[in-house]
């Protein structure tokens, strides 16, 4: 099957496009910075998850963190998908994009509040993945309040090692994330006589931008022979939760999404050969990431000793991702110029040295007023953006079957003062 590549330059022109729709068009309209999305891809991507696993029962549950946006949430939830959320503020943005969803929600988090976990009960959600015995202790006495039975699915913490970023691996005994494995068959027995709560299932999330699927199937191991345990306590389980985690490819154009889900469907799979209930998933960044693209106006180039300076309208508030982790977001030029490639460092116009999108870089040319493209930035871009420097968030746009909208409009300094009293 052919994947889109959604960034890609136009013939003969050469201008970058997303989709079939023109960048520079875009910009004219909506102004820089400005966030782009393919809603083709994404509902390509959460397509191969859905093909991947569709001998047996499955619900893929978008993990909303990785990017929120409402119109996106409706997108994938009128395909099918739930959603696995974090905080109440993103129950609420899967009520307002897609209500009929709601059912279709795992509510995971590693510490949620008394009145975060009233809200997911009333709206009847699939399960509460549980982090630990005192969480299972206030789901319990709030389900009694509310007079209802809540599902609920311990985290467990698998202690499998994943190869990734140290801020976002989760899965070994020393990170907060969880309740170890060992302590869990006892906790299940302790509280699976409960009239409020339910024993629903089991989770499990190792970590982000995972590359291999190895420790995606060693976890599920783990966690398989956890429900055979309980299945013979007389413990019977309806659902496995793998989390999500599953990388993609920063660096170039040679990935083939198709293969990397069909690997880790492989991994997952066989590693739960005789489980036949219910299977979810938490993908985030494998459905949205590469799908985005934030696009920048160079303001200037700024030459300082042995150095090249690239300064764009965009800046960590931005995208902090590779402030945060060192991430890697190829950057290239809406319309490329002739001319030769400069190594530059790619900076923001935020008072950090920690303000840069990419040092050291070998650029294609740009010149001041030209627009640049961070490429694979629609995961974890504008959601992790905020109004340092008092800059306001920019607007994003989707881009469906040759068509854009605007979906959130650029922020107003009305819009940011709005909450403050002097
Ligand atoms: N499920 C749970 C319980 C999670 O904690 C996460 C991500 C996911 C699913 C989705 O993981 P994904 O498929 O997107 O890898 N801000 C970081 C990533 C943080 C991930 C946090 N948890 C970044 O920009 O790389």
């Amino acid at each position: 099957m052919a994947l889109s590549r959604p960034f890609q330059y136009a013939q003969p022109k050469g201008a970058l496009c997303c989709g079939s729709v023109a960048l520079e068009g875009l910009v004219r309209r909506f102004g820089t910075p400005l966030y782009v999305y393919s809603a083709d891809q994404i509902v390509e991507r959460l397509g191969l998850f859905q093909q991947a696993f569709a001998g047996r029962e499955h619900l893929v549950c978008y993990a909303v963190k990785a990017n929120s946006a409402l119109a996106i949430l409706k997108l994938l939830a009128a395909r099918g998908a739930g959603f696995d959320i974090v905080s109440g503020g993103e129950l609420e943005r899967v009520r307002k994009a897609a209500p009929e969803a709601l059912s279709r929600v795992v509510f995971s988090g590693v510490g949620k509040t008394a009145a975060e976990i009233d809200l997911a009960i009333a709206a009847g959600i699939l399960e509460f993945n549980v982090e630990s015995e005192a969480e299972l202790e206030l789901l319990a006495a709030r389900a009694r309040r509310m007079k209802t039975r809540a599902r609920f699915a311990l985290r467990v913490n698998p202690d499998v090692f994943a190869e990734t970023h140290p801020y976002i691996s989760t899965g070994l005994r020393e990170h907060k994330f969880g309740i170890d494995i060992r302590r869990a068959l006892a906790l299940y027995k302790q509280w699976a006589g409960n009239r409020w709560l339910q024993a629903q299932g089991v989770s499990v999330h190792i970590g982000s931008q995972i590359r291999s699927a190895d420790p995606f199937g060693a976890a599920m191991e783990r966690v398989h022979k956890l429900v055979r345990q309980l299945a013979a306590a007389g413990i019977a389980l309806r659902s496995i939760d793998a989390g999500g985690g599953l990388g993609i490819d920063y660096h170039g154009c040679s990935f083939d999404a198709a293969a990397k889900v069909d690997e880790y469907a492989a991994a997952v799979q066989q590693a739960l050969k005789g489980f036949d209930g219910m299977l979810l998933l938490e993908p985030g960044r494998f459905l949205v990431a590469q799908a985005g693209a934030l696009v920048a106006r160079v303001l200037q180039v700024k030459r300082s000793g042995s150095k090249t300076f690239v300064i764009t309208d965009a800046a960590m508030n931005d995208l902090i991702r590779p402030a945060l982790y060192q991430a890697h977001h190829e950057i290239v030029p809406v319309t490329p110029r002739r001319g030769r490639v400069r190594v530059v460092d790619v900076v923001g116009p935020v008072c950090e040295s920690g303000d840069f999108f990419a040092r050291d870089r070998k650029l294609a040319p740009v010149e001041p007023g030209d627009l640049v493209a961070l490429l694979d930035a629609g995961a974890y871009g504008m959601v992790q953006s905020s109004n340092y420097n008092t800059r306001l968030r920019p607007a994003e746009v989707l881009v469906e079957r040759g068509k854009a909208r605007l979906i959130r409009r650029r922020e107003t300094i009305e819009d940011l003062l709005a909450p403050e009293l002097v």
